[in-house]
């Protein structure tokens, strides 16, 4: 009896390296040390035993059960921390995790629009002015009638203006042109005034090759004393140049705007001969200098606005504008 519980514990070590969870761990305990095993039998037996023989006996027999529950003890701690190790390695999350780098990442860059606007502020802001800006919803008053077109104005339509559903019938739209902001700039400085303001603009115009309603212009605003139509000429030249550089050349051909007066269009050359038109400008009407409250008799100035949109298709000579809003980032990693 007592040689077989001795050979099992010594067996048990064996047995347990093999064990693949702690459940069969507890199955081997429950066999080695159980209320059925032969441990308990023995122990039982050792009453059988004569009182001379039974220390002895009773020592070997802790001996093999310190032995089978040392192994046991040892198996389970096994288990247990690689248990819990496979557990964490499997809920692990890589928070330094990055995609495999087949296609290495690469760095995005500025909208080509967006890098045409900030090269148009940073000539202007070289040339004295400042950067101003202003709301994309407007009342009336600043999208026309500060402009010095009434309500009963033809001018009125040729905006084909984005009218939204508040206050009273078209009193309040998004913004046609960026001509508000000068409205605005000049209701709260006193001049000298010098500034330009770039923006998003829009029309009811369906997008082809050479319209988006959705766009963006820059004004310009200067008013001083002495302001004249040469300084309006100097200071677009000017700009052509420092964007263009000097094969291109600028023109201005007499036009009709409310707000200036005279007033002209200015059209940029192309390097086929032809000519693109790029915008409005003029002298800003004594009316618009009054609704700001300035006297016209001691301040004159001239404005200018014109399509940032139109300008990049020009320096990047791209032939459809709507490129700039399909988003192929095809298209647009070329600028
Ligand atoms: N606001 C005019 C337009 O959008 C352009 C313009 C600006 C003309 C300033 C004259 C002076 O067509």
């Amino acid at each position: 009896m007592m040689e077989g519980y001795e050979k099992a514990a010594a067996d048990a070590e064996e047995r347990l390296a093999s064990a693949a969870d702690i459940h069969a761990v507890a199955d081997i305990e429950r066999d080695l040390l159980g209320r059925r095993s032969q441990f308990t039998e023995a122990k039982r037996r050792l009453g059988d035993l004569d009182p001379g023989d039974r220390a002895a006996a009773g020592r070997r027999l802790n001996a093999a059960r310190e032995r089978v529950e040392a192994s046991v003890a040892a198996a389970r701690a096994r288990l247990t921390a690689s248990g819990r190790a496979d557990r964490y390695e499997a809920e692990r999350l890589d928070l330094t995790e990055r995609l495999p780098r087949v296609v290495p990442l690469r760095r995005g860059h500025l909208h080509p629009v967006t890098q045409a606007r900030d090269r148009l502020e940073d000539v202007f802001v070289g040339m004295g002015y400042t950067v101003a800006e202003g709301p994309e919803v407007e009342s009336a008053w600043y999208n026309f009638e500060a402009l010095n077109i009434p309500e009963w104005h033809p001018a009125r339509g040729e905006f084909d203006t984005i009218f939204v559903n508040l206050g009273q019938p078209e009193e309040v739209m998004l913004r046609s042109h960026t001509s508000p902001v000068q409205i605005r700039v000049m209701e709260n400085r006193e001049p000298p005034i010098y500034i330009v303001a770039p923006g998003r603009t829009f029309r009811t115009d369906t997008a082809d090759a050479t319209h988006l309603p959705a766009f963006n212009q820059i004004e310009g605003l200067a008013v001083d004393r002495n302001i004249t139509l040469g300084d309006l000429a100097g200071t677009i030249d000017e700009f052509v140049r420092a964007l263009f550089g000097r094969e291109v050349k600028a023109r201005l051909r007499p036009s009709y705007f409310p707000f200036t007066e005279p007033s002209a269009e200015f059209d940029i050359s192309r390097p086929d001969g032809s000519w693109l038109e790029l915008g409005g400008c003029g002298m800003v009407h004594p009316n618009v200098l009054r609704n700001c409250g300035i006297d016209p008799e001691e301040w004159q100035g001239f404005a200018f606005g014109f399509g940032i949109d139109r300008l990049a298709v020009m320096r990047h000579d791209i032939d459809d504008i709507r490129e700039f809003v399909n988003n192929d980032v095809r298209f647009l990693s070329q600028f």
